[in-house]
């Protein structure tokens, strides 16, 4: 028995204790899953930067770009008659110039019907960067907004590792800096003896195109689009939940009066 319950609290404590030590230095993303303007950045971003490697297989073009502000399909515009055509059409010109850039087996533009799928083949990438780039559908669940955000920014210059970084939150990763023109280039410094840890920060060493709050921004915006895409109904899940709360509260006062009319006879 006690083997038993020494297991069982085994099994409870240590999804905490490994929580813990994942979540330490996890910057705030502070995103916002209904600002349209920082969900469009996030996905012209992830197409021009990320698309390459990553696929999004659970996500289509269609509904991404509807979900983002861009409705393409004439019914979703909430507009009726030649403006909402005119309105679609004039949508999915703009995705397919900003947002589609791979092409279908016969070498065509891809359909704004199709799923999100990347430009190279799993395999190449194992060979290249030592590991396959992960389908990111569900990364914000399986990681959190946190830790995506968090993860953008920690890449740092470690001669080595084959890409040439490192990165504080995923160590030895086999990513390359992909965004180092726009970021710059970290270094891991050391700040000796803390708190019995060796105290180590990054420091940009050398600045890229873009400031650090801009880089932020684009960083956060990604974020938001990663976790948009890793459950696109959460944005209308939540609007449900109000009105479920709102029946099931009709529901109760229903159920009073018809419990005040059974028990009425009976005293
Ligand atoms: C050159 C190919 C390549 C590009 C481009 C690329 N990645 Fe990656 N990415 C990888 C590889 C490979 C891994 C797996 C790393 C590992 O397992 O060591 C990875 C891992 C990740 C992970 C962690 C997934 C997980 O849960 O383990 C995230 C998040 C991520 N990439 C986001 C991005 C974003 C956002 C962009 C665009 C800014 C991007 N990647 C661009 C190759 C790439």
């Amino acid at each position: 028995m006690r083997k038993q319950l020494i297991t069982l609290a085994t099994v409870l404590l240590l999804p905490t204790s490994l929580m813990a030590n994942s979540s330490a230095h996890l910057e705030s993303a502070n995103i916002d899953l209904h600002n349209h303007a920082s969900l469009q950045n996030g996905a012209k971003y992830f197409m021009n930067y990320c698309q390459g490697c990553h696929n999004l297989s659970a996500a289509r073009y269609n509904r991404m770009a509807t979900d983002i502000g861009l409705p393409v399909v004439p019914e979703k515009t909430g507009k009726t008659g030649d403006e909402a055509g005119k309105v679609a059409d004039a949508n999915a010109k703009l995705v397919a110039e900003n947002l589609v850039f791979t092409k279908d087996e016969e070498g065509k533009p891809t359909n704004l019907g199709s799923l999100m799928h990347s430009a190279i083949p799993a395999k190449d990438a194992a060979k290249w960067f030592g590991a396959p780039a992960p389908d990111l559908s569900l990364v914000g669940r399986s990681r959190g907004a946190d830790w995506i955000y968090t993860y953008l920014k920690s890449f740092y210059l470690d001669p080595k590792r084959p890409t040439g970084v490192n990165n504080t939150v995923f160590p030895n990763v086999g990513m390359p800096h992909i965004l180092w023109e726009l970021q710059g280039w970290q270094e891991l410094e050391g700040h000796g003896e803390h708190d019995g840890h060796e105290a180590k920060t990054l420091k940009l060493t050398k600045p890229g195109k873009m400031s650090a709050a801009e880089y932020d921004i684009v960083v956060r915006d990604l974020t938001n689009f990663l976790t948009y895409t890793s459950e696109p109904a959460q944005l209308h899940r939540k609007k449900y939940g109000v009105f479920a709360m709102i029946l099931l509260s009709i529901f109760i006062v229903l159920a009073y009066f018809l419990k005040k009319e059974f028990w009425k006879d009976i005293h």
